[in-house]
């Protein structure tokens, strides 16, 4: 994403985004640092320990327990939880899991290759295995189910209180809602379902149950994007018109296993020609336990929906239709929802775009999803205006419009995904008047200062050497100043990576945090008692139990699934589709799949 900068100007956007952040936040211009999105009056010392903790310099020196306002539970009584799906990312989330919040007392996953695995080291990330979080002894206890009725069924037994579910995208609605009927709370991974619809059934479900639905979109507990937001929303970027946001991969090495690694492999289901984590080799274990005939009584009453053809289906269902929404859907939906996150939640207008099977096919592999995708998404800019009911011009929040540039206001978001380069990093970056700020592999934030061109020939003007600090702080519109008395920050900071080593840093990726804000939940209902409650003031449309309530929770994980599935139908249509307001309201029956569904589908 940084392609061109310097290891010097790398240290000096990273200081400059620990500098702002930190001063922002000392100058009280980050209310949203309390309480998960707002001062609460009730809980000041909150706010107390911040500002003590921030004075010492470093930009986010507290633990995201304390940035995101749950560390009044401290743990003591963790959630009874089980894993559903002990794959990729079902390891991902209980190998970076804090214990104090939940314990892990089962997992079920239908492939035994996958139930075994997740009690193992994998890797040196955060897959660490349940044996090395909790002891090989704790571990020895966690029982272990083949399927989800045999998990449910024990669930008495259990004491089950929750569970995680990281399973394919077609069977999360049926897995949620099955959990939901048995009195669990939810944690299901993204993206939430498979079609718009099958999103508001969920919300609606969750809501009818009185009982948390919450969706891994993980940037929502990442400290690291809360800082980011922050910054972006003091206006230091200026006029933000543009945010470039990719994920280039390249999985076009071919793959050469060695004669023991083939003979792991059950070859009539073909094995991988290339090196690609989304077309793996079916490994024998999991093709003798899962015969069609048994996959399709584990296809929960409708093979069509959620089952799986074969296990070479289960194991690639990334690539399928039917199983997957591609790159879009794994990709792209966390990098849209950093952008719309970045654009102060807001809904987008418009998306276009080219995707198609480009790359892969015949004797490559037989994916159906695109294997790249170039989307250009608009977005309402801050001066965008609609029509109220009474037909005035307003902007977004409803106040009258003070300039009318109105609909000309737009910032585009393109967003690249494909599968055969892998030169620049992942990452967003969001290019505004007076700065530019990247975010790069959900690690490292780099902040310049646009050069100032009525300051010619300063050296201090701006660009990409240039130190800032924040100016106006002291009451007046927060500004990036150059800076040459910058010393940095006291080794603090928010990625752990000022010297560039990638390093793991939980609070930063949003995992570990998303659960334990999960199980903070869970614990907060179970204190009031009676049904989770999601109504909405009807003043400002926010919901009156915020606090306690998941941060990407069924609404704010169906707009990440639109705006997703609505850029497949678009690149599918070759159409530019305008995002309808509807689409994005659970109660309402109207889906972008009504109208754009796919061409095929619809012949
Ligand atoms: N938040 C993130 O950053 C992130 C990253 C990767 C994946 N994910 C999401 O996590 C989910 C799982 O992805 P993955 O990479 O782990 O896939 P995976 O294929 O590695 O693992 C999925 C597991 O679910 C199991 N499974 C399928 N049907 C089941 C059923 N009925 N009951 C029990 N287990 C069942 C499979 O056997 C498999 O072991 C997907 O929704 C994916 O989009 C999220």
């Amino acid at each position: 994403m940084a392609l061109d900068l310097t290891p010097e100007q790398k240290a000096v956007g990273k200081a400059n985004f620990e500098q702002t952040a930190g001063e922002l936040a000392r100058n009280g211009k980050m209310d949203s640092m309390v309480a998960g999105g707002g001062v609460d009056p009730k809980k000041p010392h909150r706010r107390d320990a911040l500002k003590a903790a921030l004075a010492a310099g470093a930009v986010v020196p507290v633990s995201a327990a304390v940035y995101f306002g749950y560390e009044s539970w401290k743990g003591g009584n963790p959630v009874r939880t089980a894993l559903i799906g002990t794959g990729d990312e079902g390891c991902v989330l209980v190998g970076d899991h804090n214990p104090e919040f939940n314990q892990i007392v089962a997992v079920c996953d239908i492939r035994p290759s996958n139930l075994k695995r997740v009690f193992e080291k994998d890797g040196d990330g955060p897959r660490k295995g349940l044996k090395n979080v909790v002891g090989t002894k704790a571990a020895e206890k966690i029982r272990t189910f083949a399927s989800l009725d045999e998990l449910l069924a024990a669930k008495g037994e259990l004491k089950l209180e929750a569970v995680v579910v990281a399973t394919p995208l077609n069977t999360h609605d049926v897995i949620v809602k099955r959990c939901l009927d048995e009195g669990l709370h939810v944690l299901c991974e993204k993206l939430m379902a498979r079609t718009t619809a099958k999103c508001k059934a969920m919300i609606q479900y969750a809501k009818d149950k009185g009982l948390l639905l919450s969706v891994g979109h993980q940037r929502h507990y990442s400290t690291l994007y809360a800082n980011a937001v922050e910054v972006v929303r003091s206006g230091v970027l200026g006029d933000i018109k543009h945010i470039k946001a990719q994920w280039p991969r390249n999985n076009s090495w071919p793959y050469l296993p060695s004669e023991a690694e083939k003979e792991k492999f059950a070859t009539e289901y073909g094995l991988p020609q290339l090196i690609d984590g989304w077309y793996k080799g079916v490994l024998k274990e999991d093709a003798v336990a899962l015969p069609p005939e048994k996959l399709a009584q584990l296809a929960f009453g409708n093979v069509n929906e959620y089952g799986f053809k074969d296990v070479a289906e289960l194991v690639r269902w990334r690539l399928y239709d039917k199983t997957g929404g591609g790159l879009m859907a794994e990709l792209g939906s966390h990098q849209l929802d950093a952008s719309s996150i970045i654009l102060g939640h807001v809904h987008p207008l418009a998306v276009q775009g080219v995707g198609g099977k480009f790359f892969y096919g015949p004797g490559k592999n037989d994916r159906e999803s695109d294997d790249g995708v170039f989307v250009n998404y608009e977005f309402p800019g801050a001066t965008y205006y609609q029509r109220d009911d009474d037909g005035h011009l307003v902007l977004r929040d409803g106040k009258p419009v003070p300039n009318p540039k109105g609909k000309d206001d737009v910032v585009v978001v393109s967003y690249a995904s494909f599968n055969t380069n892998s030169f620049e990093k992942y990452g967003e970056c969001v290019m505004g008047s007076r700065g530019t700020m990247i975010v790069e592999e959900e690690r490292d934030v780099y902040l310049y200062k646009e050069p100032d061109k009525t300051k010619k020939g300063d050296p201090a003007a701006g660009g990409r050497d240039t130190k800032v600090s924040v100016g106006g702080a002291g009451g007046g519109k927060p500004a990036l100043e150059a800076s040459s008395t910058w010393g940095g920050a006291a080794g603090g900071g928010v990625t752990k990576t000022a010297t560039g080593t990638a390093v793991w840093d939980s609070a930063v990726r949003g995992y570990r945090t998303e659960m334990e804000h999960f199980a903070y939940c869970v614990r907060k209902w179970q204190e009031r008692g009676g049904k989770v409650d999601y109504a909405k003031d009807p003043k400002t449309g926010k919901l009156v139990h915020a606090d306690i309530i998941p941060r990407c929770h069924g609404e704010v994980a169906m707009a990440d699934a639109i705006l997703a599935l609505t850029a497949n139908m678009a690149m599918d249509r070759k159409q530019r589709i305008v995002f309808e307001d509807a689409w994005f309201d659970p109660t309402s029956a109207e889906v972008p799949e009504a109208k754009y569904g796919k061409r095929q589908a619809q012949a």
